[in-house]
């Protein structure tokens, strides 16, 4: 069959080379893809946040049986909708299910009216009501805007100060854009973070292995808030206790409720979450695979990816067995200088001799007169697989050091954090 992927980054380059080893997958095009993706699949160039414009693409090409769309903006606009409706099959939840991650406070109503335990929050559209609640509420404290904001609608405010600053820049100054008209005043929570994706048909839940993220631009979790600076999995503190809570306290509640909701969410659901002294709460929701947690996850599955993707739009998800390897798998993130604020695009990529099992997933990559070239903050996604996620994290750094671009910068820590965290 020939499946389109919707994406431009290193997630949907992982999904296309997952893709790619599936006997059942003839054809891969990619809406737009990158230069990476290029190597794998035929690219695809329409804007995939026009709706219509897809589905008129995928109706006048005529041979497309399948489409995976990846990013969060196509699937809040209602992309699977649309090309369901025009007779497609397409895997990722609907408009409906995706507000989940396309609205904070949805999932934050959705959680409190289910038991579902998250940060305790109050919600605002009013500027002079959520000033007046910073006067009072407990120090720190956590401001997120309500839509998408590129990962980077959160401030974590330290002091009375910083949240009175926050909160006239969300919602007086519009720095997050229309996001910031509604705001969600949270409860600081502290505890180890880990990315929880799981397969749902609605019906059944398969998780897949952990993993974690570095959001930080700077080593020790310091500098700006990015889209990620590296990931590791599994979650080395993630044991059998935790899973079974995970679970029975959070994603099956979670999918009961959207049922319940008349939002049956079908795809992948991805529970952001923090372990506290009060156990396991959700940090956030994602409607999607989370980039760059993909990239160590997908190299791990053993079962074929695009037989998972046919039964979730099926509705036959528990026949499936997922399987995944043993051991650890490690994602590097080089970026351009300067990144997640200016920085200079169009840099040329140079790659020494890598050694044969690592995987390089491309992010902002482009070619410029046959020459790879930068074209975005996160270049390039440098991964490898180990015994354990300290053997991986040796090979990448490794291998980090055979590539090079004018102004490249990457973390030196991704796969130290939690190491002393206790496992159960
Ligand atoms: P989000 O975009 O919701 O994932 O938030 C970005 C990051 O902010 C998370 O990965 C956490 O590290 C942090 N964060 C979000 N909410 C809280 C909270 N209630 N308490 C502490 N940290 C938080
Ligand atoms: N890595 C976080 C996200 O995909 O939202």
């Amino acid at each position: 069959m020939n499946v389109l992927v919707i994406g431009n980054g290193g997630r949907e380059h992982a999904v296309v080379r997952a893709l790619k080893n599936s006997p059942k997958v003839d054809k891969i095009y990619a809406m737009k893809g990158n230069a990476g993706i290029a190597e794998l699949a035929e690219l695809v160039n329409v804007d995939y946040c026009d709706v219509k414009a897809v589905g008129d693409w995928v109706d006048k090409k005529g041979d497309v049986d399948f489409t995976v769309v990846t990013p969060d903006d196509p699937l809040a606009l209602g992309l699977v909708d649309e090309l369901e409706s025009r007779g497609h099959r397409a895997f990722g939840p609907r408009k409906n299910a995706a507000i989940i991650e396309a609205s904070k406070a949805f999932s934050k109503e959705l959680m409190k009216k289910y038991g579902i335990p998250t940060a305790k929050y109050e919600t605002f559209n009013d500027y002079e009501k959520a000033a007046a609640y910073i006067e009072t509420c407990p120090i720190p404290v956590v401001l997120k805007a309500d839509g998408l904001a590129l990962g980077k609608g959160v401030l974590i405010c330290k002091t009375r100060e910083e949240a009175r600053e926050g909160i006239k820049e969300m919602m007086l100054e519009s720095k997050f854009g229309a996001a910031g008209n509604t705001v969600v005043v949270e409860e600081f929570l502290e505890g180890p973070e880990v990315s929880c994706l799981a397969f749902t048909d609605g019906k059944t839940m398969v998780p897949m292995i952990t993993s974690c993220d570095h959001k930080r631009a700077k080593d020790h979790d310091e500098g700006l808030n990015t889209g990620g600076m590296g990931t590791f999995s599994p979650a080395p503190f993630f044991g059998e206790n935790s899973a079974k809570e995970v679970m029975e306290k959070i994603m099956l509640p979670t999918m009961y409720a959207m049922n319940a909701e008349g939002r049956t969410f079908k795809g992948v659901l991805y529970f952001g979450l923090m372990k506290t002294k009060d156990g396991y709460k959700v940090i956030e929701y994602n409607s999607r695979f989370g980039d760059p947690e993909t990239q160590v996850i997908l190299p791990m599955l053993k079962t074929d990816l695009m037989e998972i993707f046919e039964a979730i739009v099926d509705g036959r998800l528990s026949e499936i067995k997922v399987e995944w390897e043993e051991g650890a798998c490690v994602c590097l993130v080089l970026a351009s200088g300067g990144y997640p604020e200016k920085y200079e695009k169009g840099k040329a990529i140079a790659f020494g001799d890598l050694d044969e099992d690592i995987v390089i997933y491309h992010a902002g990559t482009a070619l410029k007169d046959g020459q790879l070239v930068t074209s975005g903050g996160r270049v390039l996604g440098v991964v490898a697989k180990g015994a354990d996620v300290e053997a991986a994290r040796q090979k990448v750094y490794k291998n980090a050091q055979k590539i090079h671009f004018d102004g490249m910068y990457y973390r030196s820590d991704i796969g130290v954090k939690y190491r002393d965290v206790q496992r159960d």
